[in-house]
């Protein structure tokens, strides 16, 4: 009897060894050389030099946090974040990742926070950020991008929080960031804004952010010259201005016939809305306006110039009045004087006449000559 029961006991040793045996890996794996602290389900392969990444795939399973930061990263494979569900965080800051493959964060369908801070990202795939809805807070400061393109933040319905100060944007395109509709928070700082007729669509869309309570950081102006350092939220009329002449400068070439109104210079620099390479670099060449039917429709939209044309307009027709009013008194007036005159004249000269007749003194009519005359006068 006793024999049975001693052999159960090590049936019941050997397999709880053997589920040992199993649990363990899977509980201390952890993708060298990064320091998994279990508690947190944080994985810590920060500062390591890592120039490609550890093996993702020995990472503790629910994983909530990834730190990859400060590392040696120029590039990443498409799926090199497949399979990581369970990822809330993932920071991928200071390291030297220059292109970022579409749908590299498919997988990551719980990763609340994104920081791409400080590398070296100068274009987005429109696809880039697909399949990651549940986003609250990006971070693409300090990199070099010099558009947003649209599409790339369409998913993003959650995000609450985003920096792209830091970078090479003159402008953005308002359709881009309409989908935002949590926004609470955006940094905008340190980009050479150029706050011409481009970025008044976007201004307004801040201006709606700002309304529903939302922060966005200071927006200086980089062009053009007489409004640079200015932020662009205290500046409505100038740019206003700025517009206009920009339309008058450009409208004189040729861009008359079009419906008889110049075409807003909003193909200068615009971003373009295809989501490749924006057209830049060409500030002062004048055929990109010769393709201005190819502007964005929210450039025709922002067309303010008839309401000033009719402002203008106004003015000059109550000028007109006023100065035609002003004339006909005048006329009036001096009409009158050479009438008024020329009866004084006549009534003078037949007083002359009449004086030698009535054989009065010629003292005492001299008088009353003089007399008369001062009255004239
Ligand atoms: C992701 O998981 C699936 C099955 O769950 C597996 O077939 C596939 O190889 C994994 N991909 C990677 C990159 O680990
Ligand atoms: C994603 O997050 C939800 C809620 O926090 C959780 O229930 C779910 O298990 C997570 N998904 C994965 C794959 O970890
Ligand atoms: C940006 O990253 C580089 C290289 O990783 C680092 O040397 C530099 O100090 C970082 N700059 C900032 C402002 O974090």
């Amino acid at each position: 009897m006793e024999t049975v029961g001693s052999r159960e006991e090590e049936r019941l040793f050997l397999c709880v060894l053997c589920m040992l045996a199993t649990l363990l890996p899977a509980a201390s794996s952890c993708p060298p050389p990064c320091l998994c602290d279990s508690d947190r389900l944080l994985v810590d392969c920060g500062g390591r030099g890592l120039s490609s990444l550890p093996p993702l795939h020995l990472l503790p399973p629910g994983s909530r946090s990834l730190l990859l930061a400060n590392n040696k990263l120029a590039s990443l494979g498409a799926s090199a974040f497949a399979n990581l569900s369970s990822l809330e965080e993932l920071d991928l800051s200071n390291n030297y990742l220059d292109n970022l493959p579409a749908g590299l964060f498919r997988d990551m369908s719980n990763l609340t926070r994104l920081t791409l801070h400080n590398n070296s990202l100068t274009v987005m795939d429109r696809d880039l950020f697909q399949g990651i809805g549940a986003l609250q807070s990006l971070d693409l400061s300090l990199n070099g991008l010099s558009s947003v393109p649209l599409g790339l933040l369409d998913e993003l319905q959650s995000l609450r929080w985003l920096s792209l100060a830091g970078n090479r944007l003159h402008g953005l395109e308002r359709a881009a960031f309409e989908p935002l509709a949590n926004l609470q928070h955006l940094e905008l700082g340190h980009n050479p804004w150029e706050c011409d007729c481009n970025l008044r669509d976007f201004k307004h869309w801040m201006e709606w952010l700002l309304y529903r309570g939302g922060k966005v950081d200071a927006v200086e102006c980089t062009l053009p010259k007489d409004l640079r350092g200015r932020d662009i939220r205290g500046v409505p009329v100038e740019m206003f201005n700025y517009c206009l002449q920009l339309e008058d400068e450009n409208g004189g070439g040729g861009e008359g016939s079009r419906s008889g109104q110049g075409v807003p210079p909003c193909s200068k620099n615009a971003l373009n809305p295809s989501g490749a390479t924006p057209i830049t670099d060409n500030t002062d060449d004048s055929s990109s306006n010769a393709r201005g039917g190819e502007a964005p429709s929210d450039c025709v939209r922002t067309r303010y110039r008839p309401v000033s044309v009719r402002r203008a307009i106004g003015t000059v027709v109550i000028a007109g009045v006023v100065c035609g009013i002003v004339c006909i008194m005048m006329v009036a007036a001096a009409a009158y004087g050479c009438i008024y005159a020329s009866l004084m004249a006549k009534y003078q000269r037949e007083l002359k006449k009449r004086q030698p007749l009535m054989g009065d003194g010629d003292g005492d009519g001299d008088d009353r000559e003089d007399k008369q005359i001062s009255s004239v006068a």
